[in-house]
Protein backbone atom coordinates (compact mmCIF):
# COMPACT_ATOMS: atom_id res chain seq x y z
CA UNK A 1 0.00 0.00 0.00
CA UNK A 2 1.20 3.59 -0.89
CA UNK A 3 0.19 6.81 1.97
CA UNK A 4 -2.52 8.30 -0.01
CA UNK A 5 -4.32 11.96 0.20
CA UNK A 6 -5.31 13.31 3.25
CA UNK A 7 -8.76 13.82 2.49
CA UNK A 8 -10.00 15.45 6.28
CA UNK A 9 -9.18 15.91 9.51
CA UNK A 10 -11.95 15.06 11.85
CA UNK A 11 -12.68 17.95 14.62
CA UNK A 12 -15.01 17.49 17.34
CA UNK A 13 -16.92 20.18 18.63
CA UNK A 14 -20.24 21.18 21.21
CA UNK A 15 -21.65 22.66 18.48
CA UNK A 16 -21.29 23.05 14.51
CA UNK A 17 -22.88 26.03 14.63
CA UNK A 18 -20.72 28.09 16.73
CA UNK A 19 -17.04 26.06 14.82
CA UNK A 20 -18.43 26.96 11.80
CA UNK A 21 -18.99 30.52 12.37
CA UNK A 22 -15.61 30.67 13.83
CA UNK A 23 -13.97 29.44 10.20
CA UNK A 24 -16.09 31.23 8.99
CA UNK A 25 -15.15 34.68 10.79
CA UNK A 26 -11.45 33.84 12.17
CA UNK A 27 -9.71 31.42 9.49
CA UNK A 28 -11.33 33.06 6.51
CA UNK A 29 -13.79 29.82 5.50
CA UNK A 30 -16.02 30.37 2.47
CA UNK A 31 -17.15 27.09 1.19
CA UNK A 32 -19.42 25.28 4.36
CA UNK A 33 -21.07 22.30 2.96
CA UNK A 34 -24.78 21.07 4.78
CA UNK A 35 -24.56 19.71 8.31
CA UNK A 36 -26.12 16.03 7.56
CA UNK A 37 -26.83 13.18 10.59
CA UNK A 38 -24.35 9.74 10.80
CA UNK A 39 -26.94 7.65 12.99
CA UNK A 40 -24.77 4.87 12.32
CA UNK A 41 -21.96 6.67 13.99
CA UNK A 42 -23.88 8.77 16.23
CA UNK A 43 -22.60 11.26 14.66
CA UNK A 44 -23.19 15.05 13.06
CA UNK A 45 -20.55 16.18 10.20
CA UNK A 46 -20.10 18.89 8.50
CA UNK A 47 -17.80 19.60 6.35
CA UNK A 48 -15.63 22.58 5.76
CA UNK A 49 -13.15 23.11 2.72
CA UNK A 50 -9.83 23.98 2.26
CA UNK A 51 -8.31 24.20 -0.62
CA UNK A 52 -6.19 20.89 -0.26
CA UNK A 53 -8.54 19.20 1.99
CA UNK A 54 -11.37 19.74 4.43
CA UNK A 55 -12.03 19.88 8.01
CA UNK A 56 -14.82 17.64 9.16
CA UNK A 57 -16.80 18.89 12.48
CA UNK A 58 -18.23 16.21 14.35
CA UNK A 59 -21.01 16.79 16.60
CA UNK A 60 -22.63 13.99 19.14
CA UNK A 61 -25.60 13.15 17.76
CA UNK A 62 -27.88 11.21 20.44
CA UNK A 63 -26.78 10.33 24.19
CA UNK A 64 -24.39 7.26 23.36
CA UNK A 65 -22.85 9.09 20.73
CA UNK A 66 -19.21 7.71 19.92
CA UNK A 67 -17.38 11.08 20.68
CA UNK A 68 -19.31 11.63 23.97
CA UNK A 69 -16.22 10.57 25.72
CA UNK A 70 -14.21 12.73 23.65
CA UNK A 71 -16.01 15.86 24.39
CA UNK A 72 -16.34 15.08 28.09
CA UNK A 73 -12.56 14.82 27.88
CA UNK A 74 -12.18 18.19 25.57
CA UNK A 75 -15.11 20.10 26.30
CA UNK A 76 -14.20 22.70 23.63
CA UNK A 77 -13.98 19.99 21.12
CA UNK A 78 -10.68 19.83 19.30
CA UNK A 79 -8.77 17.29 16.75
CA UNK A 80 -10.46 13.62 16.90
CA UNK A 81 -8.70 12.23 14.31
CA UNK A 82 -7.23 12.35 10.33
CA UNK A 83 -8.45 10.30 7.34
CA UNK A 84 -6.09 9.05 4.40
CA UNK A 85 -7.43 7.77 1.11
CA UNK A 86 -6.95 4.03 -0.53
CA UNK A 87 -8.24 2.87 -4.08
CA UNK A 88 -9.23 -0.31 -2.31
CA UNK A 89 -11.05 -0.69 1.52
CA UNK A 90 -10.59 -4.24 1.40
CA UNK A 91 -6.87 -4.49 0.53
CA UNK A 92 -5.86 -1.97 2.90
CA UNK A 93 -7.85 -3.22 6.07
CA UNK A 94 -5.65 -6.92 4.56
CA UNK A 95 -2.99 -4.58 4.60
CA UNK A 96 -3.00 -3.21 8.31
CA UNK A 97 -4.09 -6.28 9.29
CA UNK A 98 -0.96 -7.79 7.85
CA UNK A 99 0.92 -5.24 9.81
CA UNK A 100 -0.74 -5.66 13.15
CA UNK A 101 -2.58 -2.55 13.33
CA UNK A 102 -5.87 -3.00 15.19
CA UNK A 103 -8.94 -2.53 12.85
CA UNK A 104 -11.84 -0.94 14.61
CA UNK A 105 -14.68 -3.06 13.06
CA UNK A 106 -15.53 -3.87 9.48
CA UNK A 107 -15.80 -1.10 6.71
CA UNK A 108 -18.88 0.98 6.78
CA UNK A 109 -20.03 3.46 4.63
CA UNK A 110 -18.66 6.71 5.97
CA UNK A 111 -19.47 10.28 5.75
CA UNK A 112 -18.45 10.90 1.88
CA UNK A 113 -20.67 7.82 1.28
CA UNK A 114 -18.01 5.25 0.55
CA UNK A 115 -16.22 2.82 3.01
CA UNK A 116 -14.63 3.51 5.85
CA UNK A 117 -12.24 2.17 8.95
CA UNK A 118 -10.78 3.32 11.70
CA UNK A 119 -7.45 2.08 12.82
CA UNK A 120 -6.73 2.25 16.92
CA UNK A 121 -4.67 5.14 17.64
CA UNK A 122 -2.27 2.72 19.78
CA UNK A 123 -1.16 1.74 17.09
CA UNK A 124 -0.91 4.49 15.75
CA UNK A 125 1.25 6.69 17.07
CA UNK A 126 -1.69 8.01 19.36
CA UNK A 127 -3.39 9.27 16.21
CA UNK A 128 -6.92 7.88 15.73
CA UNK A 129 -6.93 7.31 11.97
CA UNK A 130 -9.40 7.04 9.52
CA UNK A 131 -8.83 5.08 6.40
CA UNK A 132 -11.52 5.99 3.22
CA UNK A 133 -12.13 4.69 -0.34
CA UNK A 134 -11.66 7.52 -2.85
CA UNK A 135 -14.88 8.28 -4.29
CA UNK A 136 -15.12 6.74 -8.14
CA UNK A 137 -16.29 9.71 -9.46
CA UNK A 138 -12.79 11.79 -8.10
CA UNK A 139 -11.05 9.62 -10.37
CO1 LIG B 1 -13.74 11.41 9.30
Amino acid sequence: MKLGRLNHVGVATPSIADSVAHYRAVMGATVVREAFDLPAQGVRVCFVDAPNCQIELIEPLGADSAIIGFLAKNPLGGQHHVCFEVPDIHEAKAWFEGKGVRVLGEPRIGAHGTPIFFLHPKDMGGVLTEIMESPRQAH
